[in-house]
């Protein structure tokens, strides 16, 4: 037999004194477990605070997730209900542009953040507000990442809400997952789609990841469904209007002499079908707005600008839809919404 012989017995040096290193390594394992005990303790009663914990993901970016996160928070919170957002997106942050309360300052007590005021008394949260400058991008590895999440979660003082809504980056990566794992009692995910077909398909593995980490899926929201065109003309009469790719579109003008058309920019129906396909609710679609662009440049949510407008119309919708959803979901829990 070659190589080194031990001369180790089992049991030998048990009884001996732990060499100061193994107490360092050993206290700092504790402290570790400590910690997150107590931001498990946090995270429950959080939950417990919180009525209604609500996920707003897609599978693709730009599809407006932030807008619509943002739009059925305002929708909430002008029904009266206490509510908060939480803008998860560490790396690129912008609810609070949109909702033009970037410059605020938090304020800091007993060492939970308090969030900031938005419009309507609704309630964020947002890394914005943390970083020294937010056109810095912000670098962050895997773990740190995912602890700065739980604490961001953890660290903030909400109190009583009806509902938080959790708006995210693009994709089912890291973030959705720790806020998954980490946040007790989540009500479910909302799923923002175009109805492109490339937006469609990663929308699908929204849906499979909802499976993966057992957390329904509320319904499935259609933005930048179509585009209205609207006019006057002769009452009664016929009007034609040049669509995309030269197709004339028509419509006939009611008693008043006003007259629409829809353009399907993409396409129109195609969130509705999705959610048909994989068997989840449909909670509705949101025109093509340009408002809505111009209102997140301007840091005034569409809703905000044009409470009695088309948007904030069909928002109330998707907000009247989602919480028959989640009325569906607690039969036998406390009515809170
Ligand atoms: N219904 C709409 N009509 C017109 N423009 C819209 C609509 N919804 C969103 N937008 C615009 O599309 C752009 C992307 O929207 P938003 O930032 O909400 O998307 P996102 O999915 O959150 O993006 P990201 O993946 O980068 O987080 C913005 O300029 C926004 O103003
Ligand atoms: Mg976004």
């Amino acid at each position: 037999m070659s190589g080194p012989i031990s001369h180790h017995n089992p049991g030998e040096g048990e009884s001996s004194p732990p060499t100061e290193e193994a107490t360092a390594d050993q206290k700092a394992q504790m402290e570790q477990a400590y910690a997150q005990m107590r931001r498990k303790l946090r995270m429950t009663r959080l939950a417990e605070d919180i009525g209604h914990k609500i996920m707003v993901l897609s599978g693709k970016g730009g599809v407006g997730k932030s807008t619509v996160a943002t739009g059925l928070a305002l929708s909430l919170a002008r029904q009266g209900k206490k509510v908060g957002i939480l803008d998860i997106d560490i790396t690129g942050p912008n609810i609070p542009k949109m909702l033009g309360i970037e410059d605020t300052e938090l304020h800091v007590e007993d060492s939970q953040i308090h969030p900031a005021d938005g419009p309507s008394g609704l309630k964020v949260m947002s890394m914005a507000f943390l970083l020294e400058d937010p056109d810095k991008p912000v670098i962050w590895r895997g773990p740190i990442k995912l602890g700065a999440i739980q604490q961001f979660i953890g660290d903030v003082a909400w109190g009583k809400l009806d509902a938080l809504i959790i708006d995210f980056p693009p994709g089912t990566s890291d973030e959705p997952l720790t806020v998954a794992q980490s946040l007790p009692n989540i009500d479910g995910m909302v799923i923002v789609t175009t109805p492109q077909d490339v937006a469609l398909l990663d929308s699908r593995k929204s849906i499979n990841f909802s499976k993966t980490v057992k957390i329904p899926v509320l319904g499935v929201v259609e933005n930048m469904s179509g585009y209205t065109i609207r006019g006057s003309a002769q009452p009664n009469s016929k009007v034609s209007v040049m669509g995309p790719q030269g197709i004339p579109l028509e419509a006939t003008s009611n008693d008043d002499g006003d007259w629409s058309v829809t353009i399907d920019l993409f396409k129109q129906g195609g969130g509705e079908s999705a959610a048909e396909e994989f068997e989840v609710p449909f909670l509705g679609s949101l025109p093509f707005d340009p408002g809505i662009v111009r209102g997140g440049d301007d840091g005034v949510h569409r809703i905000v600008a044009e409470p009695e407008g088309e948007t904030a119309k069909a928002f109330d919708t998707v907000v009247e839809n989602l919480l028959a959803q989640l009325a569906k979901g607690e039969d036998d829990a406390p009515e809170i919404l």
